[in-house]
């Protein structure tokens, strides 16, 4: 009796026991070590508002390989390029998805490319996007829209430069980068006509930097079970605002274009006129519905339109920020570059997208920036089919964390890593040289565009564009910040939240013109 009275409080503890030890041991063994959890919320507290950041703080204690768990998903982080080998190319079926919610799922029209896992869909949509939008050949076709948008955005600085006034760089980065992603995907039927409607770019601009920063953030619902229902952030109201938007946006564009559509089909019987751009590939997918075992709808054609607009836009914008902000802080590389530039193209025209392949020490600094500023700093992918990875086994729905910002700064694989130092990357560089070391996911300890079947589509666009637009820039300005921005003339360097990783501060600068510029640049658009 005494006995039974003396075990009573442990038997009531029991249950709760079991509750609590079994995950516990059920999990050793299964995942990676991790740090000790808070209930219900596991290790949300350990994430500040810049992720890759802390996750690099927890791997220094932790090792390059350890889990979290984020309320009730598990996630495992790596922070080692053979790692990051492993899970991306060992493993690579296994985490050929990307985490979904309910305000990802609503505003891709559950139609995404960026979010559909490597099926039928993804693979025809990957195809096609490939073949007729972002492959070299389709990318070199649209050369002459790029150097337009480039030229108008240089006029904009000339203007600045003459009335001796600050330009907002950061922003009018932001305005190139939409409208040549914009023109490239939903052609520029207007152009033909009233020459492009700048208002429609300004307002997916807008919409679509609102997409991104809700994507960007954590839907505690997604995570945690119990306010489900209750949306304490506001999310949902704020995802159907911006669908909204961005839907009667996307309408405007496909009713006017099938309009158009409809007007070349009674003249092609007489002219034979046709329309080849993307926007009219893809409608003609809509029409013809070749494949029937994978539907293509209007939605899939709004979905792949966002998913290019929230992928293309703002990595290209924030990545030549960072590109012009180093190049600002390191004269000495700035200096070594127009030299190139001016050996080259010479003073008597614009450098254009034909020379980057002949300006290897541009490219070095563009693999530099990227190195040091990844702007998607974590890939982050979900766990389809279970998979040992060593001694653990990874179940399905376990969220995987690459840290691709804390490989490319770890000077176990770097020399000197925070040193902004191009040469690293060209063949008269002798010590802790990387020469050979490319950008294309071959390289785990520097995957700016990601990895494998998912990794980023939009590389050669963006290998183009990145240093031509850097070039043109300093090949016709010098570019003066403004006091505040930093200290003498040091820019700060301090880092933006978000989806992508921009600038913290916006980049203000005053340009100066270094000689008379081009005719290309003058000549007003026509
Ligand atoms: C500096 C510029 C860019 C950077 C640093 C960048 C980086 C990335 C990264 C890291 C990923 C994830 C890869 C992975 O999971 O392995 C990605 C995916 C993607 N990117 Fe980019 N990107 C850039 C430009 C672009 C451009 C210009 C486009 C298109 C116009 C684009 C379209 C996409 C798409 C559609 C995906 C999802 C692909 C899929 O899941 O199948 N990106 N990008
Ligand atoms: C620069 O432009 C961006 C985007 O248009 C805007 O959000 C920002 O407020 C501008 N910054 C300055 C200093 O004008
Ligand atoms: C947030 O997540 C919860 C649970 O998944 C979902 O019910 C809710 O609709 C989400 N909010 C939005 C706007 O996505
Ligand atoms: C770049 O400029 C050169 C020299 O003017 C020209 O031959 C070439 O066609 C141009 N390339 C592009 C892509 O505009």
């Amino acid at each position: 009796m005494v006995v039974v009275l003396e075990l009573l409080p442990l038997l009531l503890l029991l249950p709760l026991a079991l509750v609590v030890v079994i995950p516990i041991f059920h999990r050793r063994g299964r995942l990676p070590p991790s740090p000790i959890a808070i209930p219900i919320i596991g290790h949300f507290h350990l994430l500040g508002p810049l992720l890759h950041s802390s996750l690099r703080d927890l791997s220094l204690r932790w090792g390059p390989f350890f889990s979290l768990r984020l309320g009730y998903v598990p996630c495992v982080v790596v922070s080692s390029p053979e790692l990051a080998r492993e899970f991306l190319k060992t493993n690579e079926l296994s985490f050929s998805s990307r985490i979904d919610s309910a305000t990802i799922d609503r505003l891709t029209y559950g139609s995404s490319m960026a979010f559909a896992p490597v099926e039928a869909y993804w693979k025809f949509i990957r195809k096609l996007t490939m073949n007729e939008l972002l492959g070299n050949s389709p990318v070199r076709g649209l050369a002459s829209l790029r150097t337009r948008e480039l030229c108008h955005f240089l006029r904009i600085l000339a203007d600045k430069a003459e009335r001796g006034e600050a330009a907002n760089i950061s922003g009018e980065l932001q305005q190139l980068t939409y409208a040549v992603i914009f023109q490239m995907v939903c052609g520029s039927a207007a152009a033909a006509t009233s020459g492009m409607d700048r208002g429609r770019v300004e307002e997916a601009r807008t919409v679509v930097r609102e997409v991104t920063k809700i994507f960007g953030e954590f839907n505690l619902s997604d995570y945690v079970w119990f306010p489900k229902r209750l949306d304490l952030q506001g999310f949902r109201k704020r995802t159907e605002e911006i669908f909204r938007r961005f839907d009667t946006l996307i309408e405007a564009v496909l009713c006017e274009r099938e309009e158009l559509r409809r007007m070349r089909k009674g003249e092609e019987e007489e002219e034979g006129v046709k329309g080849t751009d993307f926007l009219d590939i893809l409608l003609d997918h809509l029409e013809d519905q070749k494949d029937e075992n994978v539907p293509f709808t209007r939605l899939h054609v709004k979905g792949l339109i966002i998913d290019l607009f929230t992928a293309g836009t703002d990595t290209t914008a924030a990545t030549t920020e960072w590109i012009l902000s180093e190049l600002i802080n390191n004269p000495r590389v700035l200096q070594k570059a127009r030299e190139e530039i001016d050996q080259v193209v010479g003073k008597t025209r614009l450098v254009n997208e034909s020379d980057g392949p002949n300006l290897p020490y541009m490219q070095a600094i563009i693999k530099e920036v990227l190195r040091l500023h990844p702007v998607s700093p974590v890939i982050t992918r979900k766990c389809v089919k279970e998979c040992k990875v060593g001694k653990y086994i990874i179940p399905v729905g376990t969220i995987l964390f690459v840290n691709n910002w804390a490989i490319s700064r770890d000077p176990k694989y770097w020399e000197s890593p925070l040193a902004f130092r191009p040469e690293r990357f060209l063949q008269d560089h002798k010590e802790g040289s990387k020469i050979g070391i490319d950008i294309k996911g071959q390289h785990y300890e520097l995957l700016p565009f990601g990895s494998g079947r998912k990794m980023c589509p939009g590389m050669n666009l963006a290998q183009q564009m990145l240093p031509t637009v850097a070039a043109a820039i300093i090949q016709c300005f010098d570019l003066n910040i403004a006091d505040s921005l930093g200290h003498g003339s040091i820019l700060s360097m301090e880092e933006g939240s978000g989806l992508v990783i921009p600038r913290l501060h916006q980049l203000v600068c005053v340009p100066v013109a270094r000689h008379s510029l081009f005719t290309t640049i003058l000549e007003p658009e026509s």
